[in-house]
């Protein structure tokens, strides 16, 4: 897969707002630092498509940004959807029924989500929020990819150990992956790449090899 353009769509805080898209949608979801919109950046190699936040807990909209990818020989479309972080301490109780309620909606309604990227700190377990988003993706049946993000910060093998302890704490079976991503140096990137263009590939009903 390639990818020959990026572009900013748009903004919603209620899911109502949002365009109707029919590009297969793959969205970001994560605690609120993770780097979300640092990965958004890494992989289509631009520096502030998606806004880097400087203080947590800033984004609470749905961002959408198109790409023009190729992908088995032929040009198409697809959505990045950056959703907005979880587990900000300074978040009021409001927010956080917001927060769940747009996300809720979002993976409830979207009908052309056809995969998320699940983010955790890699210095950090995953505690039970994380824990609930993989459920609760699992629940509503969408491919789901975990992506531990900030891996430069911890040399190799302090990953390969904490990818180990993810795999026990969200109870991975061996389809489900898990790639360590650095925005700095960019490792992981191939692989994340790699899962999205087999999610596009089954939903076009193409073969994946
Ligand atoms: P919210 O939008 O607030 O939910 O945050 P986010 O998940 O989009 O995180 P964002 O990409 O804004 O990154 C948060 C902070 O972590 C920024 O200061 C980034 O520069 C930093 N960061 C993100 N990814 C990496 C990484 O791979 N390595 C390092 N060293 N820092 C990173
Ligand atoms: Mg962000």
């Amino acid at each position: 897969m390639k990818i020959n353009n990026a572009r900013y769509v748009e903004s919603a805080l209620h899911f109502k707002d949002l365009t109707r898209s029919d590009a297969p949608e793959i969205a970001f979801m994560g605690r609120s630092n993770v780097g979300k919109s640092s990965l958004i950046n890494g992989l289509v190699d631009r520096k502030n498509l998606a806004q880097i936040s400087k203080k947590p807990g800033k984004t609470r909209t749905i961002n959408i940004f198109e790409l023009s990818i190729q992908i088995n020989g032929s040009n198409q479309k697809i959505n990045f959807a950056d959703l907005p972080g979880y587990g900000f301490a300074k978040t009021s109780t409001k927010m956080k029924h917001d927060w769940k309620r747009l996300i809720e909606e979002y993976v409830k309604k979207r009908h052309n989500l056809i995969g998320l990227i699940l983010l955790i700190d890699i210095r950090h377990d995953a505690d039970y929020k994380d824990i609930d988003a993989k459920n609760w993706i699992m629940a509503y049946e969408k491919p789901c990819l975990l992506v531990a993000t900030k891996a430069d910060k911890l040399n190799k093998s302090k990953v390969n150990l904490q990818k180990g302890r993810f795999v026990d704490q969200f109870l991975l079976i061996p389809e489900q992956i898990i790639v360590a991503f650095s925005a700095k140096s960019k490792i992981g990137k191939k692989e994340i790449l790699a899962w999205i263009a087999q999610q596009v590939l089954l939903k076009n009903g193409d073969t994946v090899c």
